[in-house]
């Protein structure tokens, strides 16, 4: 009996430590000396916005997006998204609603992790990409943000303001097109605790 109860303990016990156990508290991405402070703990510490989601516009890699702030600001601009793209019909004879997107403030950074696919699920961590709100006046033709991308060793393959020639090439001109929206998509969000 003794023995039976001992190992039904240690049953518990794995199930526990599975349960509580955080896929979110490792970290596969090394964090480039020059953004390790601003970025320190982000999987843990931030608000994940999204689940993995399957991205067909980013060449059908798997994403996952955090912000250290203003979660709520992109939570908002993603219901207010639906509300625009999805209730309208063009068709039918009512009036085209008026959009309520909200902005960013100084210091958000909405960071999205990017991994590739394989047999549907994600698979290796590939890059990280994120938009840092700069101080008013940083870049004030593209909403003050700052584009940043790099690998998964930390290299950094781009960094720079909307319009920078390079970023203009490889993100802005993608981005500009949600100016509106402060230049961010929030086009796929799940509530978490
Ligand atoms: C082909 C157009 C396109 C290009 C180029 C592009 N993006 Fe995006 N980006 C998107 C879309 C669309 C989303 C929304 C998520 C999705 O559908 O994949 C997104 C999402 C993001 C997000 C998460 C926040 C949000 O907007 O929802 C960040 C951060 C981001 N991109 C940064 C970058 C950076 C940095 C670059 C350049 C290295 C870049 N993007 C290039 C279209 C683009």
């Amino acid at each position: 009996m003794k023995r039976v109860l001992l190992s039904m303990a240690g049953s518990l016990i794995a199930i526990s430590s599975q349960v509580t156990a955080d896929p979110f508290g490792v970290y596969p991405f090394k964090i480039p000396e020059q953004y390790r402070a601003e970025l320190k703990g982000y999987r843990t510490q931030w608000k994940r916005v999204t689940g993995f989601e399957h991205s067909g516009l980013h060449w059908q890699q798997f994403i996952v997006v955090f912000l250290n702030k203003d979660a709520r600001v992109y939570e908002s601009n993603y219901l207010e998204y639906l509300r625009l793209y999805q209730d309208y019909d063009e068709d039918e004879d009512e009036e085209e609603p008026v959009p309520n997107f909200k902005s960013y403030s100084e210091g958000t950074i909405v960071l999205k992790e990017n991994f590739s696919a394989q047999s549907g699920s994600p698979h290796e961590a590939l890059t990280i990409t994120m938009m840092i709100k700069r101080q008013p006046g940083y870049s004030p033709t593209h909403g003050d943000w700052e584009y940043v991308q790099f690998d998964n060793q930390g290299k950094v393959l781009l960094a720079g303001k909307g319009s920078d020639s390079a970023i203009q090439k490889v993100c802005a001109s993608c981005h500009e097109s949600i100016k509106e929206r402060d230049y961010i998509f929030a086009n796929f969000y799940s509530k978490s605790k």
